[in-house]
């Protein structure tokens, strides 16, 4: 049978400290009825403390991940880490997380895809097993968005969190892993969704930071109205080509943006809500970590052979699916 990649363990890592919206009530002009109602949020994890990062939660989660499948870290071949609040702007924090833990043996790069970085790394990852390259691939999804949120901004503040999840990817010949995976790209969408200085198109000077353009800047409205068609879109296209119904998918892993876009990509799906992964009232949009933590926290609930649809859609535009068969129980 054709080699795929199958995740075989997964683990997350979130901070202790609880941002409610009882707490934003104070800080900005909100309400905890207009978050809840809106967004479907009511609290969100934030990493606070001197000098952390975003592989302060890598290193935590992968060290898990490795424990947990029994392995040690030399025998780890690539980290991909999906991010966009990567420790520094180099070098990579596949290679800050490679060194902490002890993979000796491995390469690594980050991988900015924003909201869609997990799905772009799964299938980045996939195709270093299937080519027979690799047999141990590390693929971290997270974010430290806290670090470029402005609270003082009601529309943004609102709505992320942070938080980080891990899987590890090895080859399976059996008929589990990775199955198929659609990716979308749409830069015209920059507009509405970026941070405008801090690169290398708008260096930072006191100017910039003094203008809050280190800062998440979103045009909400029109980002949703993309984001709840095309990933509503690209979930039902790959179903369709691979000849799945509604029955035969066990899970939906939707990236946690907006209970209102996972409600219509559901929708859209044909599925009961019964079927739905949703734990954004617990910890917002964690960008490149909502769906490994997701993953994570109904791991136990899983069934090998169990067929999953992971979607999202973030900035870039980015967005896309991608087609699981579970390849372990319990
Ligand atoms: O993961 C990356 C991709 N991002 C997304 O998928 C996010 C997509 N967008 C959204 O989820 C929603 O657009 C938001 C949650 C950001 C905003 O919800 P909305 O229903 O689209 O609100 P809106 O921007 O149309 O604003 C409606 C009203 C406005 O007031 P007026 O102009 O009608 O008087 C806003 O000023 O709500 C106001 N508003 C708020 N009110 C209370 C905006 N933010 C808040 C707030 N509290 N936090």
């Amino acid at each position: 049978m054709k080699m795929r990649a199958a995740i075989t363990a997964v683990n997350g890592y979130l901070p202790e400290f609880r941002l409610t919206n009882q707490v934003l009530e104070t800080m900005v002009e909100t309400s905890d009825a207009w978050i809840t109602e809106r967004t479907g949020i009511q609290e969100r994890r934030i990493l606070t403390g001197k000098d952390k990062g975003l592989s302060t939660m890598a290193i935590e989660a992968v060290n898990g991940l490795l424990k947990k499948r029994g392995i040690g870290p030399e025998e780890i071949d690539l980290m991909i880490v999906c991010t966009v609040t990567p420790d520094r702007v180099f070098p990579a924090t596949a290679n800050i997380v490679c060194d902490a833990i002890g993979a000796k043996n491995a390469w690594g790069f980050d991988l900015g895809a924003a909201c869609s970085g997990f799905l772009y790394g799964i299938t980045t990852a996939s195709q270093f097993i299937e080519s027979g390259k690799h047999k141990k691939v590390v693929v971290v999804g997270g974010d430290k968005m806290s670090s470029i949120i402005d609270y003082e901004d009601r529309t943004t503040c609102i709505i992320f969190g942070d938080g980080c999840g891990a899987v590890l990817l090895e080859p399976n010949e059996e008929g589990f892993g990775v199955m198929d995976s659609i990716l979308r790209s749409d830069g015209s969408g920059c507009q509405y969704l970026h941070q405008k200085a801090g690169g290398s198109w708008r260096p930072a000077t006191e100017r910039t930071v003094e203008a809050r353009q280190h800062y998440v800047y979103q045009e909400g409205k029109a980002v949703f109205k993309f984001a709840v068609t095309n990933m509503a879109d690209v979930s039902a296209e790959i179903m369709e080509r691979n000849g799945l119904t509604a029955d035969d998918v066990a899970w939906l892993v939707p990236h946690q943006a907006n209970k209102r876009i996972i409600d219509a990509t559901a929708n859209r799906m044909g599925l009961d809500d019964s079927k739905v992964m949703v734990n954004i009232q617990k910890f917002g949009n964690t960008t490149s970590g909502t769906l490994p933590l997701c993953l994570w926290e109904w791991e136990n609930r899983l069934k090998k052979g169990d067929n999953l649809i992971l979607s999202a859609f973030g900035g870039g535009f980015t967005w896309g699916a991608i087609w699981v068969k579970w390849a372990y129980g319990g």
